[in-house]
């Protein structure tokens, strides 16, 4: 089966309680289960990694970037502050979505800026728990496009 590599950045793992006022009450296995359902509809199996470490998320990029169709992030901080992460899938060349659940525009202005949005084929924020899930629609009919 064709796999697709989702990645979770630092702090994602305490979803649920984390500024639920922001973030809501969905938790990152909630966020999980329903991406591996949509995925599989889709005929696509999932490998889905969360870390706090930057170099561990490379790591992750590195090794499993080459073996699947697309991947899907939401980089948390690291949107704002990682090269090494802009340059992983730069040097892997596989198609990326980014994603955040909150609007990162409306919020302060150290978030604006993402060093993934020019290598992404798209972006999607602000919808909570549902960004994941249309970025994920998204990436799989970049993928169908593509394939031709
Ligand atoms: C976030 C937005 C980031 O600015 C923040 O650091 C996060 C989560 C989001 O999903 O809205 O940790 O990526």
């Amino acid at each position: 089966m064709a796999d697709l590599l989702i990645l979770h950045g630092p702090n994602l793992n305490l979803l649920g309680t984390r500024e639920p006022g922001t973030y809501g009450r969905a938790t990152l296995d909630d966020i999980n289960r329903a991406l591996a359902d949509d995925a599989a509809k889709a005929g696509y199996g999932l490998r889905v990694f969360q870390s706090n470490h930057e170099g561990e998320l490379v790591d992750l990029i590195q090794a499993h970037g080459p073996q699947v169709q697309g991947a899907l992030i939401n980089p948390a901080a690291l949107t704002h502050t990682s090269v090494a992460l802009r340059d992983a899938f730069l040097a892997v060349g596989v198609p990326v979505v980014e994603v955040h659940l909150s609007n990162i525009h409306r919020r302060e202005p150290f978030r604006h800026h993402s060093y993934l949005a020019d290598v992404a084929i798209g972006q999607v924020m602000g919808f909570g728990a549902a960004s994941y899930r249309l970025g994920l629609a998204g990436l799989i009919d970049h993928l169908a496009q593509a394939a031709g």
